[in-house]
């Protein structure tokens, strides 16, 4: 492949960069590999074919005038480059290469799961481990799941024959530290390269995310936090961490966060990845305040929290979100479209109004009825007669989407339960005529409404799926994984 002559065709270095969403020295490591990523291949091809450059989609090589037009010069050396790159690359349109880095602590195990989640996508996964890290999990079971050799010494001979540790961390499209101790995030933020980690972050052109998990002091402590700074300050990306019990049995900030929270991030991180480009997603959340009077209104605990999570982990898939919400107190998340609402007469209202959309997801917790005549004016207090408030029924706006003649193709909706939360979940699934239910149970001791985790049954009409506890964030993340399957495959 004559990649400077590709890069030439697309309109030069700056248009590669912004055609792959990439920086430039990711284009500069693709001019030295002489190879394209190969996830970006099909990009490249369709840009080139766009401009009615003759291309040949397996091999990218440039075909007729063009290519003769192209130095013979460029030509002899980049060919030389392209044979030396990876093997991958001869074949048609393979995934994204990760490089993840285990570094040692409790959480190192769940970065088995992290592999086996990227293995399910169909990435490469190729593994260093520190020493630390191997203390934890064995590179033998790390191998066994991501079916490549695990790399842990800066000075194996073998390994350097095999792949040299530049181009283990030069063929990656993005490297994935999980879990990074503090000492790791150290040595980065030094621009150590003491080890074989520290010398791929170093020697590495890929974008970087880093998942931290430690014990919550020294996650806390004025170095670290610095330390996180400093490596932010660089463009690599921090994930995490999340709070609650670890495994040093303190309580506070340094858990490792959900691997699937590091999967989404790590998809969105690597260019070109949008699953749900041009779907259009529209999320209810929060409470809704129906008024009494003027100044009175009835309201309930929801924070927004769930919905707003959905609304943005959709949005970092490339879904268009349109995030409709009752009164809360957090800032609008990144990447939706927000309309702020009231009452649920609006609530609805504004969620007709944003379709057609390809899925609903009813997060709010609307109000059931509302007080029948409220008016501007505000009750007047008569000493020993209290007002008899009078409810009318509210409008159900899941209901609505569910029967309406634009029914989005996935219509979602929740279940706040207080006993038997998958009976009552599936249910509503039918009564409301949506596809799924997630039920959370708010009887339960640990609080859903306001909290930063839950626990839901994912209901469908396949049957019921208990997700383990985990933070809304995560729950929002299982969601999207469902939803990409549903709305991309499905
Ligand atoms: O906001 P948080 O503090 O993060 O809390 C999250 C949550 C508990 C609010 C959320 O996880 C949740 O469960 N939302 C739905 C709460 C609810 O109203 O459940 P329900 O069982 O009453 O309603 C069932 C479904 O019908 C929900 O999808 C609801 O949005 C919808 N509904 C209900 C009444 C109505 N008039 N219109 C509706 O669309």
């Amino acid at each position: 492949m004559n990649i400077d002559a590709i890069i030439d065709q697309l309109g030069g270095a700056s248009a590669v960069q912004a055609l792959l969403g990439v920086g430039p020295s990711a284009v500069s490591n693709y001019r030295i590999r002489g190879a394209f990523p190969e996830y970006a291949r099909v990009k490249i091809w369709q840009a080139l074919k766009a401009r009615g450059v003759q291309v040949d989609p397996e091999t990218l090589e440039l075909i007729g005038a063009v290519a003769e037009a192209s130095s013979p010069q460029t030509t002899a050396s980049t060919a030389a480059s392209s044979t030396a790159s990876s093997a991958a690359s001869s074949g048609g349109v393979t995934a994204p290469s990760i490089l993840l880095i285990i570094s040692g602590g409790i959480a190192a195990y769940k970065a088995l799961e992290l592999i086996r989640r990227m293995k399910d996508k169909g990435w490469q996964v190729r593994v260093i481990m520190t020493k630390g890290g191997a203390q934890f999990v064995t590179p033998l079971s790390v191998s066994a799941l991501s079916g490549e050799k695990t790399y842990t010494d800066l000075f194996s001979l073998t390994d350097e024959a095999e792949m040299g540790h530049i181009r283990l961390a030069r063929d990656a499209d993005l490297v994935v530290v999980a879990p990074a101790t503090a000492n790791i995030m150290a040595r980065m933020a030094q621009g150590m390269s003491d080890d074989l980690a520290t010398t791929a972050v170093l020697a590495t052109g890929a974008p970087i995310l880093i998942a931290p998990a430690m014990n919550p002091h020294m996650w806390a402590n004025p170095a670290t936090r610095a330390n996180a700074e400093t490596l932010k300050s660089r463009g690599m990306r921090i994930i995490g961490p999340d709070s609650g019990d670890t495994a040093c049995g303190e309580e506070g900030a340094g858990r490792l966060v959900d691997p699937m929270a590091i999967l989404s991030m790590a998809e969105q991180m690597l260019p070109g990845q949008t699953p749900l480009k041009n779907r259009r997603i529209v999320v209810t959340s929060g409470p809704t305040h129906e008024p009494i009077d003027g100044v009175r209104y009835i309201a309930n605990r929801s924070s927004g929290k769930q919905g707003q999570a959905i609304a943005e982990v959709l949005a970092r898939h490339g879904a268009e979100v349109t995030l409709i919400s009752g009164p809360v107190d957090l800032p609008p998340p990144a990447g939706a479209d927000v309309i702020r609402v009231t009452t649920a007469k609006e609530m609805l209202s504004a969620t007709l109004n944003a379709l057609p959309a390809d899925a609903v997801i009813c997060a709010a917790a609307v109000a059931d009825w509302a007080v029948d005549g409220a008016g501007k004016a505000k009750l007047k207090k008569t000493p020993g007669q209290p007002p008899a408030l009078t409810f009318v029924e509210n409008p159900d706006i899941l209901a609505t989407i569910s029967g309406h003649p634009q029914r989005p193709k996935l219509v979602v909706g929740f279940a706040a339960e207080t006993e038997t939360p998958v009976a009552h979940g599936d249910d509503k699934r039918r009564r409301k005529g949506c596809d799924w239910i997630l039920a959370n149970d708010v009887g339960a001791e640990a609080p859903v409404f306001g909290a930063d985790d839950n626990q839901v049954h994912f209901i469908t009409a396949k049957g019921a799926v208990t997700w383990p506890r985990m933070t809304k964030h995560a729950v929002a993340e299982h969601l999207a994984t469902e939803m990409i399957k549903e709305l991309t495959h499905g």
